[in-house]
Parts: structure tokens; C-alpha cells; sequence
């Protein structure tokens, strides 16, 4: 029995309930490659996105339709009465009377919380500004546990750990695990010491470099991320940092023969094209795991059996 009514940081999150989630998501594979399924018919998706997406915003149409439900989309908040004055608060109380499911993505960190105060369908975090992006961590997960291993991980977070919600989320599951956690960043980008210290009194071995080369020999999971130059208050700060680190296959050479490279893309610099080819990138798997996990939210949420 799934008892979430509403997705929004995976701190809430016990290892049981996320396995649940990774069970169903397998057991829904063979729907996400396209065998028919009317699990969700009657059902209604709304996706209110108020920043930009390609994959959590496809994916989660794709595994709605797929599984046989429709979905309702605000095209761009430009178009929408957000661009009047609206508040996010009233939208979510009209368009949970709409939808059964409500996905949502905001620029504001804890919007995703204020929406789930007031509305009365299920609310999905899809990413709150520097915040959480709870779905893209189940899909990390997901990704770890087919393509490397959960127990006894041995993973880098590279890149902007200050401002990537991704990073956060994945963090905090990850001290379900047990994982030992390097948190490879420019000194700018450090992983807030409020997470580090959450993690740390969870018992989580991490530690904090500046050097990829100090991990780069010794990981299972390389989980590479883009600098997020659209939180940075000043773009100069941005100019400081950008291209700090980039992946290429050469630089491979030292890393485990079974080391795994993910990513939750979009990839601006920080993995080369030549990596694409070589037996550890997984970031395009990973995006396609995006659909069986979101079916499996989307089912666990709804309670369709
Ligand atoms: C991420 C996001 O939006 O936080 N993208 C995604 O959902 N796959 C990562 C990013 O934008 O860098």
C-alpha cells in the first residue's frame, strides 16, 4: 500500500516506500516500450510547468499516454493568467479541480509545497528552483540499480552542487543506501552545509574536493551536472566557473572497467560527445528510465491497480 498523497522532497521518503516505487516502475517496463495499457484511462495529468523542460515534462506525457490517461498542459506561463497576476496559490486550487494529478515545476524553492497546502489533487514536485526534483532522483535510482548497484555505492556528485536541485534529492536518498558520497565542485558551488550536515548525522560517509582527479579511479557511479547559470544572481560569477569540468574519454582511462557515467541533462560542456560511445555513459538510458518511473508515480498516486 502506497500512502503519499503528494510527491515533493525525497526527505520525506523511507527506503520501503522507494522501493515500492522502483518495484512498480519495473514491473511497468514493458508499458514504457510501448505494450498497451489502459491502467490510468479516465485519469487526467495537468503539467504546469513555469521553467523550462524537455525530459520531465515529455516523459511524464509519455508515461501518462502510454498508460492509457490524458493530459492537460499550461503551454508557457506567458499564455497563461500567471502573466495577469495570478497567483501560483489560486491556479493550483482551480486546476486540482481540473486535473486528477498536478506536476509542477517552479523557479521558487518550497513552491511545490505551498501548492500541495492547497490543492486537492495529488501535487508532483518536478523541481522548486535550487530546491528538490524528487522524480528525477527515483529515476537515478532506478538507473543505479539496473545499470550498477544500490548496496555499498560508491558515487561523485560533480559540478553545481549549490544550486542543483537534482544533486540535493539524489543526496538525501542516497544516505538510505548507505552510499559514500564525493562531492567534487569549484569552491563557489559547494553542496550546502545544511545537506552536508543532514547526511553526515544520517550516518553518510562523504567527503569534498575540488579535483576530479581524486575520484575519478575509485567510483561506481560518475553523476556529472550542469552548472546552473540561470540561478546565478551575477553573470560574472557564472563567467568565474563555467567549463570548470569536462568529462572526455581520455580522461577515463583510471576509472573502474564498470563504472557508470549518469547525468539528468541537459549537458552543456561537461561531458564531451566522444564519451557517448565509450561503455560507461548511461545519461541517455537514464533519460529513457524517466518513463517507467513516472509511470510508477504516476500509478502509486492515483492507486490505479
Ligand atoms: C534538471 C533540472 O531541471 O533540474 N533537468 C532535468 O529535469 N532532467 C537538470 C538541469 O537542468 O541541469
Amino acid at each position: 500500500m502506497f500512502t503519499k498523497k503528494h510527491i515533493i522532497s525525497m526527505r520525506d521518503f523511507s527506503k520501503a516506500e522507494i522501493d515500492v516505487i522502483l518495484k512498480k516502475a519495473e514491473e511497468l517496463e514493458p508499458f514504457a516500450k510501448g505494450k498497451k495499457s489502459n491502467l490510468l484511462a479516465g485519469k487526467i495529468l495537468a503539467l504546469l510547468f513555469y521553467e523550462p523542460s524537455t525530459r520531465t515534462r515529455l516523459s511524464f506525457e509519455t508515461a501518462m499516454k502510454r498508460l492509457g490517461g490524458e493530459t492537460i498542459n499550461m503551454i508557457s506561463p506567458e499564455a497563461s493568467s500567471a502573466s495577469k497576476g495570478e497567483t501560483l496559490a489560486d491556479t493550483i486550487r482551480v486546476v486540482s479541480e481540473y486535473a486528477d494529478v498536478v506536476v509542477l515545476r517552479h523557479s521558487k524553492e518550497g513552491s511545490a509545497r505551498m501548492a500541495a497546502d492547497v490543492s486537492s489533487a495529488p501535487i508532483i514536485n518536478a523541481g522548486d528552483g535550487a530546491g528538490h526534483h524528487p522524480t528525477q532522483t527515483l529515476l537515478d535510482l532506478y538507473t543505479i540499480k539496473r545499470e550498477s548497484h544500490l548496496e555499498n555505492l560508491s558515487i561523485a556528485l560533480i559540478g553545481d552542487l549549490k544550486y542543483g536541485r537534482t544533486v540535493h534529492s539524489l543526496a538525501y536518498a542516497l544516505s538510505l543506501y548507505g552510499a559514500k558520497i564525493s562531492l567534487v565542485s569549484p569552491e563557489q558551488l559547494k553542496m550546502p552545509d545544511e545537506i552536508k550536515s543532514d547526511l553526515r548525522k544520517r550516518g553518510v560517509d562523504v567527503s569534498e574536493t575540488t579535483k576530479l582527479e581524486d575520484v575519478i579511479s575509485h567510483v561506481d557511479v560518475l553523476y556529472v551536472t550542469r552548472i546552473q547559470k540561470e540561478r546565478f544572481p551575477d553573470p560574472s560569477e557564472y563567467q568565474k566557473v563555467a567549463g570548470t569540468y569536462r568529462i572526455s574519454a581520455p580522461l577515463l582511462k583510471d576509472a573502474k572497467d564498470d563504472m557508470i557515467i549518469m547525468h539528468p541533462l541537459p549537458r552543456v560542456d561537461e561531458i564531451d560527445a566522444d564519451v557517448d560511445a565509450t561503455k560507461h555513459a548511461r545519461y541517455f538510458q537514464q533519460a529513457f528510465y524517466g518513463i517507467p518511473v513516472r509511470m510508477a508515480v504516476l500509478s502509486l498516486v492515483l492507486e490505479a491497480r
